[in-house]
């Protein structure tokens, strides 16, 4: 993959490399004009990682010290035990990017004493094939725009990015971070009725599956829209309008967009 001008040459570290940690080096090892570099508390997970090029890192200050981009990757009570030990390894053109889950950019700044720019970012689990959705917080005002562009660039090698004002992550997060989960918990329900139709299980899967990266391929082509893609799928007098008929009688397009109104207001 060709490496975005805003990255060549950079080095990119990240401190905790567990699921999305790894995901987001494993994604990065792609481009080959970066340096990256990886410190995990129990060090063994980054083996998988150095078979594709990460430079294992010994200590926090270490990796701190020598990363343009530092991605925070560990669990969000540790974010603070983290920057506190990075901090006095940090140089002020260090840019922090925070992946942990409702830590504020104000918390970066106090957890950095304003020492270095701070970037929040929120992913979902696709992320971990290459086909997240990424919600960036530029909204520090010590971020240049040759910063912003790295950032952006850094994730769009990761799937889609989407800039966001902070006051929209919990927005984002409602629809996007807990996404995933309203996409298994409607291919689960599928499964389970191919299987009382008569499937196996390991049938009804692979089929709900394929069934859903396939109508999500139809749903992203240039000027798709699903209202008119169902359409195209409900005949005049026919069987699928059944089904749709028995879904809006039961509201389940009212019954989803409250569940992501009671996530959003959790958030
Ligand atoms: N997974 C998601 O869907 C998702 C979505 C949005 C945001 N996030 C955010 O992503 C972050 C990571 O989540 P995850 O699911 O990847 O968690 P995870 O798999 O538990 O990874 C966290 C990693 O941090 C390491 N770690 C802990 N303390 C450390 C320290 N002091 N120094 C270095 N490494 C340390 C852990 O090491 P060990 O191997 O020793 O345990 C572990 O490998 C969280 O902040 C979460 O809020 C996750």
């Amino acid at each position: 993959m060709t490496t975005p001008v805003s990255l060549e040459g950079k080095n990119i570290g990240c401190i905790g490399c567990g699921n999305m940690g790894s995901a987001i080096l494993n994604g990065l090892s792609q481009l080959a004009e970066v340096h990256l570099f990886g410190y995990n508390r129990t060090r063994s997970r980054l083996a998988p990682l150095e078979e594709k090029g990460v430079t294992a890192v010994d200590s926090i200050p270490a990796i701190a010290g020598l990363s343009d981009l530092l991605i925070i990757g560990v669990k969000p009570y540790l974010v603070k035990q983290v920057l506190t030990e990075a901090l006095p390894a940090l140089r002020p053109q260090t840019v922090i990017l925070s992946i942990a889950a409702g830590i504020s950019l104000a918390d970066l700044k106090s957890n950095v004493q304003n020492h270095c720019a701070v970037v929040r970012v929120m992913p979902n689990t696709p992320a971990l094939v290459n086909a997240g959705s990424f919600a960036l917080a530029l909204d520090d005002p010590a971020l240049c725009s040759a910063d912003q562009q790295a950032c952006i660039d850094l994730f769009s090698s990761l799937g889609q990015v989407l800039v966001l004002p902070e006051e929209k992550f919990p927005a984002f997060t409602a629809l996007i971070g807990c996404g995933p989960a309203y996409v298994f918990h409607f291919m689960d329900a599928l499964a389970e009725a191919g299987v009382t139709l008569g499937f196996t299980r390991q049938e009804a899967l692979e089929l709900v599956t394929q069934l859903t990266l396939g109508s999500a391929k139809l749903a992203a082509l240039p000027g798709s829209h699903p209202a008119l893609l169902r359409e195209q799928v409900c005949s005049p007098a026919g069987v699928t309008i059944e089904a749709m008929n028995h879904l809006d009688r039961t509201a389940v397009r009212g019954h989803l967009i409250d569940a992501v109104l009671s996530a959003y207001r959790k958030s």
